[in-house]
């Protein structure tokens, strides 16, 4: 280490969420004692102007040359200050960033104490690895003009126009013969807007679709391979049969959504009279075909029986234990309850809620629901409406909690708004392109705020249904914030890849060929004389040739192996029998870990983890040394199967814990103190639960 090493660590309070657990001046007086630093300082909202600026200055008048940002994850903020860092005259990969909110004062609330010992714990872990990093450097990587938008309703088709339109080529990738997606099966866009039907909204779009010179449609098409990264995808579709290969920069995922089918609820699927809201869109669309409307006489499906009495039985299959709030049910109810009594003023209609939640205009359509003569009924969260039949007669049987009193109400037609769920296909495209869903089969996006269109992948963005049931008017607006998330690298003709890459020193190789035979990118060539070579431009920094070098001569920028051995020393230096070490990769792993922190999950404090960027990265050395120290567990988290970040990282890291734990037997240490866990990066209770039980069984 250079002698001349001079660190700056600077604790965030975040407001309260860091300084309302973590006693934050205790903290900056600790990091002030450790070796190398020569000031400590305290923000109140570090990633604000103000204290960047600060920050900034404290950099040039302490001359500091290592920069350890102590605040939330690095997942959202690291970028900030690495740029903050770099306009200070300070080499961006000399930053470290430990995390303190996330993984200590949103995770051990009850515990400030412990809280505050654990900060303290990861900032001397982080200026471990400080005091040793070394100068890195970006990488310019060419992107072109060519954009696959995954879907073609009305987000995908909103996309791909929005891409051409600024001169670049949009691919859209469908797998139904036809373009619209939901909106096939959409009767009337809103209440506003009723007298449009959808149809012709669709039609105008496929029109403006077909016209463009720049975009090109596939339909019937099944995405086979995605090969690549941003800027340099190469994928296979097969079309009718056909195979054909697309050579594109960016991709725009836009795979809508399907209704989740009522397993046999309310008589479901065994009495004609009951529907889901997109059935009864269908009927509509049916009954409204070529009638005036206000007295138009509607009958139950496939009879001539007139429907009088229509009740709407609202959260069906959604807003429960397994999945939140559809966003879209209420508002569809009304919609179509107004739809309903535009055709026939006479239906009576009732609607049985929970919770009405409609924002702005949808409260106009309430209103006018109201005073068409729509009625609401308000059923407790526990207490769903009960269907039974009585001489043929579907009879509801209903408490209202804003009377206070049961209702008995029979109905021609009941029609279920049940919640939603990704479309079909979701799971192969996750795989594909290596990112996440969540627990409501919908893709999970980067950052609910900071990244809501784009995956933590570049180059991949995300609109509409996708990731979350939206309306039309939030489809199209998202289908465009994606065209322009996409068409950033596009317009700018390159992207400067991360510099966290390989670098072999020949010095020791015996050119045995793993880490060119192992390498996910081929990124390790290897000359006439099997010598390797890392191609930079290539190289994406996974670390799995560094972990499997039998000869330990490759190391990865900002990731070497003596950095993450000095994080464990630094974090078994004491009480190291009550502390479990955690190798966390940086994309899904560390995304459980601040979902976990994100949703308050309280989890026993004993955790010190580690970020590398790939789990792949974790070598048995690493492992060792934590049980050499005396750790009371040791985990390697990973992205879930198949989705690691570096295609096939996680089933490399799978392979050497268990290499690791034959070694740990016979050196005789109880190989089942090692864990793996695999998770995806919305599953914040996975990664608490693992802690909980780690714990109860190591201490
Ligand atoms: Fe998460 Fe590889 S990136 S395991």
């Amino acid at each position: 280490m250079s002698k001349d090493v001079r660190v700056g660590v600077f604790v965030c309070d975040c407001g309260t969420n860091i300084a309302g657990v973590v006693n934050v001046p205790e903290v900056v007086e600790y990091a002030k004692t450790l070796d190398y630093v020569v000031v400590a300082d305290e923000g109140k909202w570090s990633c604000s102007v103000d204290y960047l600026t600060k920050l900034q200055g404290l950099i040039k008048e302490h001359d500091v040359n290592r920069v350890v940002v102590a605040s939330c994850t690095p997942r959202t903020h690291e970028p900030l200050f690495k740029r903050a860092t770099k306009d200070a005259g300070v080499n961006p990969y000399l930053l470290e960033f430990v995390s303190i909110r996330e993984q200590v004062s949103w995770v051990h609330m009850k515990e400030p104490e412990i809280a505050t010992e654990k900060a303290k714990d990861l900032i001397k872990m982080g200026v471990a690895k400080a005091t040793l990093l070394e100068e890195g450097q970006e990488i310019k990587l060419p992107v072109k003009t060519d954009c696959m938008v995954i879907g073609g309703g009305i987000a995908g088709m909103n996309a791909a126009l929005h891409i051409a339109d600024q001169g670049f080529n949009a691919f859209i990738v469908e797998k139904e013969p036809q373009l619209g997606g939901l909106l096939n099966h959409i009767c009337f866009i809103s209440h506003d807007n009723h007298k449009i039907q959808s149809a012709e909204i669709l039609k105008k779009k496929i029109d403006e679709i077909e016209a463009h010179p720049n975009v090109k449609v596939y339909t019937s098409a099944q995405i086979e391979e995605v090969d690549g990264y941003i800027g340099n995808y190469t994928v296979t579709l097969s079309t009718n049969g056909t195979n054909r290969k697309l050579d594109i920069s960016t991709i725009i995922v836009a795979t809508g959504m399907k209704e989740i089918e009522p397993e046999g609820q309310f008589e479901y699927g065994n009495d004609s009279r009951v529907v889901t809201q997109l059935q009864l869109e269908k009927l509509i669309g049916a009954w409204n075909a070529g009638h005036e409307t206000g007295n138009v006489e509607l009958h139950i499906p496939n009879t001539n029986l007139p429907i009088k009495d229509v009740a709407v039985i609202n959260c069906v299959n959604s807003k429960n234990e397994s999945r939140g709030c559809c966003h879209v049910g209420c508002h569809n109810s009304v919609k179509n309850a107004i739809a309903l009594k535009t055709l026939n003023k006479d239906i009576r209609i009732h609607i049985l809620y929970r919770d009405l939640s409609m924002i702005k205009e949808e409260g106009k359509a309430l209103e006018e629901a109201k005073r068409l003569g729509v009625k609401f009924l308000r059923f407790p969260d526990d207490q769903y409406p009960e269907m039974k039949k009585e001489n043929g007669n579907l009879k509801l049987k209903v408490y209202d909690i804003l009377l206070g009193k049961e209702f008995e109400i029979t109905t021609d037609l009941l029609v279920l708004t049940t919640g939603f769920t990704g479309n079909d296909g979701v799971d192969e495209i996750k795989g594909h392109l290596k990112v996440s869903t969540n627990s409501e089969g919908f893709f999970q996006e980067s950052h609910v705020k900071l990244g809501p269109l784009e995956f933590p992948a570049d180059g991949i963005a995300l609109c509409g249904c996708a990731k979350t049931p939206t309306s039309f008017k939030e489809s199209c607006e998202e289908g465009i914030g994606a065209a322009m998330r996409a068409s950033i690298p596009m317009k700018n003709g390159y992207i400067e890849a991360d510099g966290i890459v390989a670098d072999i020193d020949l010095e020791d190789c015996n050119q045995c060929g793993l880490c060119f035979e192992r390498c996910p990118y081929n990124a390790i060539q290897v000359d006439d004389d099997k010598q390797p070579e890392v191609v930079k431009a290539l190289c994406k920094g996974c670390g799995l040739c560094s972990a499997d070098c039998p000869k330990e001569c490759i190391s990865i920028v900002h990731y070497t192996d003596e950095q993450i051995i000095a994080q464990v020393e630094a974090a078994l230096a004491e009480n190291s029998e009550e502390k479990i070490i955690g190798f966390v990769c940086h994309w899904c792993a560390l995304g459980g870990v601040d979902m976990a922190g994100v949703s308050r999950l309280q989890y026993p404090p004993n955790a010190r983890l580690i970020r590398v960027m790939c789990s792949a990265r974790v070598s048995i050395k690493m492992i060792q040394r934590a049980f050499d120290l005396g750790v009371a567990g040791v985990l390697v988290a990973g992205c879930e199967f198949p989705t690691c970040h570096y295609i096939s990282g996680n089933y490399a890291a799978e392979t050497r814990v268990r290499r690791a734990k034959r070694k740990l037997a016979k050196k005789g240490y109880d190989p089942d103190k090692l864990w793996n866990v695999w998770c995806s990066a919305a599953d914040g209770p996975k990664f608490a639960n693992t802690m909980r039980e780690m714990v109860k069984q190591f201490l």
